[in-house]
């Protein structure tokens, strides 16, 4: 009987061992720009963006216009257990001038920036065990009593995710780091925009970060590491 018990549980530890390292061993992460056209996904958040974005001018007496500050989310959930979790109405951070309550005290705003990018994992075999398609959008070029060019609407949208069966696979996006890269009397926003990503496989576990950089003036998203 000890013996029949024994050799259950030996073989299965056997299978299991035998099962996991293959995927396990030789893991190659990769992260590459995507080009073509936007994403539907994408284009329906900055569609539903857009109704938001009538401004409501308001006259305050303490705003800085040289500070730049995040008024909205700095870090959130993107993917949970391989789902996408974001609250597209509440999800996203600003870079704006210190002293406004709402983005929507600027005007001016233009189309969005976005960039496309990809990241994955491959096994030994070269078998995509992750992957996840996402974009960095952000909204430039708000103006605070025509000064500045600001940033809302910042985030990071995910258009495919994929985990291997077994695979936990968790995402957030954490904004950080803003600046006036522009003058005194021109001031231009910036931001850095991360996918924090872990793959957690029980017995192991990555995280791993892929950083961003927006500005307010338009320019293209550029990657940081
Ligand atoms: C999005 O977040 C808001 C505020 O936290 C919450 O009230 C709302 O229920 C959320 N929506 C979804 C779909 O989770
Ligand atoms: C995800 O992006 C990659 C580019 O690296 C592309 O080849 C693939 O088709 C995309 N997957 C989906 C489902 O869009």
């Amino acid at each position: 009987m000890r013996a029949t018990i024994c050799l259950l549980v030996c073989t299965f530890a056997v299978i299991y061992a035998s099962s996991v390292r293959p995927v396990m061993e030789g893991l190659t992460f990769h992260h590459r720009q995507v080009d073509g056209p936007v994403h539907p996904i994408v284009k329906d958040w900055i569609d539903s963006r857009r109704v938001e974005s009538q401004s409501r001018l308001n006259q305050r007496q303490d705003v800085d216009i040289n500070q730049v500050i995040n008024i909205a989310k700095q870090v959130w959930n993107i993917i949970q257990k391989g789902e996408t979790v974001l609250n597209t109405t509440f999800d996203y951070a600003t870079a704006v001038p210190k002293g406004i309550k709402e983005w929507t005290e600027l005007e001016h705003w233009t189309e969005p920036v976005t960039g496309a990018y990809s990241v994955w994992v491959e096994n030994l075999f070269k078998h995509k065990i992750v992957e996840i398609n996402y974009t960095v959008v952000a909204t430039p070029n708000g103006q605070y009593q025509g000064k500045g060019q600001y940033l809302t609407n910042i985030g990071i949208i995910p258009t495919y995710v994929h985990s291997m069966w077994g695979l936990i696979l968790t995402a957030s996006t954490n904004t950080h780091g803003l600046v006036n890269v522009g003058s005194h009397e021109s001031p231009i926003a910036a931001i850095q925009v991360d996918l924090n990503w872990i793959v957690d496989w029980r017995i192991k576990k990555f995280t791993k970060t892929e950083a961003y950089y927006v500005r307010g003036d338009g320019k293209p998203i550029t990657t940081l590491n």
